[in-house]
């Protein structure tokens, strides 16, 4: 089955800045490309810093009037937007499956799950309350009112093209904030189709701001807005490497950051758990977008004396796994993002396999299908001086380290310097609390692979970033408090 849109008008080309379409300033493109094929989806603006700037201004004008509005009015906005993207599912999931690989399912799975952010956050909108404060002296009344905190940029990861981009702007646009954004060199095309939607669902001109742009330009505009004191906030998902650049070079002008960065996420199978449920939980955490996430699974942790069962039960599903491209109504994995993706997984198992890991399934690059597949793998016998054991893979490759007791994997699975999501099975309750209490991460998923949700707190701790993103918190990161206090009253 061919990939192609309904609403042709839907894949643009262009910058969308103070409401109007228009061509990175130098006129200069990039291609996409579709990565099951190699083939150019699209050329689109590649804008640098004069159109970083552009995007700036028309978010400071349009700011004030965006900032006073009602926030029912706001909310009212972002409902109709959250019904043009369910409306266009197919035509967003197309765009997704043709510029990132995901097998058409999981991109129709996707624009649900970033619809639901817009869709919480038209609600939080509206609850966006403050606090009077306990009189302290007579005559004198203290309240606490929260303000958007200004121009918000945001930059967004290629993995996830549409409910990255949707969990920073909705929230910031509800909050009443502006926005300028840049999303991922690899995938602009249902990022420009989103912001297409919010202007037909009548986001005010200058609202939000949309620029693309490859590695090189991107780089310099999102310089732009790191020394612009008129960009109040950043918001990025993306390496940690990145992350502590933005933080260093935003320290100038004091910009308050989210960051949601890179994971090393454990998975830890205890011997009196459900086997197939925890099965079932890799399946759903590691597999999902290939492994391109950083939630998903990097070291799956058995205890010894299921170990070899667990290797099996979980081998014949992963074994039966249908890789195929996205045009392919029964695929389940697609391509990875590009060749470097595929350097990288194939780097990490014939690291394994020379440190002594076995292949039980996979294990190779699937070139018979196209430039960037890799087979859908299980390693067992991985252990601590691997590179599946401290680097992110970010692809299909589920390693499993042998563990004997509960002090020992807790141990391993804190040994690292991330700490955004971490994952365990048992039916113990006791154990349930301990270990959900001793592990470091954000999001922990307890009998569980599949975590996300737009009503739940997501981000990391340690060299995971900071903010949180969905639920009532994803709200603060937008939201500055002002202190008044009145006197003269008694
Ligand atoms: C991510 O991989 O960055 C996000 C995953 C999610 O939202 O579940």
């Amino acid at each position: 089955m061919a990939l192609k849109l309904t609403r042709s008008e839907l894949l643009h080309r262009q910058n969308l800045i103070g409401g109007k379409w228009v061509d990175a300033s130098d006129s200069a493109h990039y291609p996409v490309i579709n990565p099951a094929t190699d083939e150019i989806v699209a050329k689109v603006a590649n804008s640098g810093a004069a159109d970083a700037h552009a995007a700036t201004d028309a978010a400071e004008k349009a700011f004030p009037d965006w900032r006073d509005r009602l926030p029912r009015e706001r909310a009212e906005i972002l409902r109709r937007w959250h019904a043009l993207i369910v409306q266009n599912t197919e035509d967003l999931a197309t765009l997704m499956s043709m510029e990132q690989g995901k097998p058409l399912a999981e991109s129709r799975g996707e624009v649900a799950y970033g619809a639901s952010y817009v869709a919480w956050f038209a609600d939080e909108a509206t609850r966006i309350y403050g606090d009077i404060i306990p009189q302290q002296q007579r005559g004198k009344r203290m309240t606490a009112v929260k303000e958007p905190i200004g121009i918000v940029a945001a930059i967004t990861p290629w993995n996830f093209p549409l409910a990255m981009i949707a969990r920073k702007i909705a929230p910031a646009l509800a909050a009443g904030c502006t926005v300028v954004a840049k999303p991922a060199e690899d995938t602009p095309l249902t990022a420009l189709a989103l912001a297409a939607l919010a202007k037909e669902a009548g986001l005010p001109d200058g609202v939000l701001n949309m620029i693309a742009a490859a590695r090189d330009e991107g780089i310099a505009a999102v310089a732009d807005w790191l020394a612009d004191d008129r960009v109040r906030k950043i918001t990025f998902t993306g390496s940690t490497a990145v992350g502590k650049h933005l933080a260093r070079e935003s320290a100038s002008t004091l910009k308050k950051l989210s960051l949601e960065l890179g994971g090393n996420a454990p998975f830890i199978v205890f011997d009196d758990a459900d086997l197939e449920a925890a099965v079932a939980g890799v399946m759903a955490a590691k597999f999902r977008n290939g492994g391109q996430t950083c939630v998903c699974p990097n070291r799956i942790y058995v205890q010894s004396s299921v170990y070899e069962r667990f290797a099996d039960m979980l081998s014949k599903r992963v074994g039966a796994l249908k890789v195929a491209p996205a045009s392919d109504t029964s695929a389940q994995i697609g391509p990875m993002i590009n060749q470097r993706a595929i350097d990288k997984i194939a780097r990490h198992v014939d690291d394994a396999v020379e440190n002594g890991a076995t292949v039980l399934v996979g294990g190779r690059r699937l070139t018979e299908l196209g430039p960037n597949y890799y087979a859908p793998t299980v390693l067992t016998g991985a252990n601590v001086n691997m590179l599946v054991c401290c680097e992110e893979t970010f692809g299909p490759v589920a390693p499993l380290f042998r563990f004997e007791d509960e002090d020992e994997v807790i141990r391993l699975a804190n040994d690292t310097p991330f700490g955004l999501a971490a994952y365990f099975y048992t039916r113990d309750v006791r154990r349930i609390e301990r270990v959900g209490r001793r592990l470091e991460a954000g999001v922990i998923g307890v009998n569980e692979g599949a975590v996300a949700s737009e009503a739940a707190p997501f981000g990391g701790v340690k060299e995971s970033g900071y903010g949180r993103e969905g639920s009532k918190y994803g709200l603060d990161d937008y939201l500055s408090i002002k202190y008044l206090c009145q006197g003269g009253l008694d």
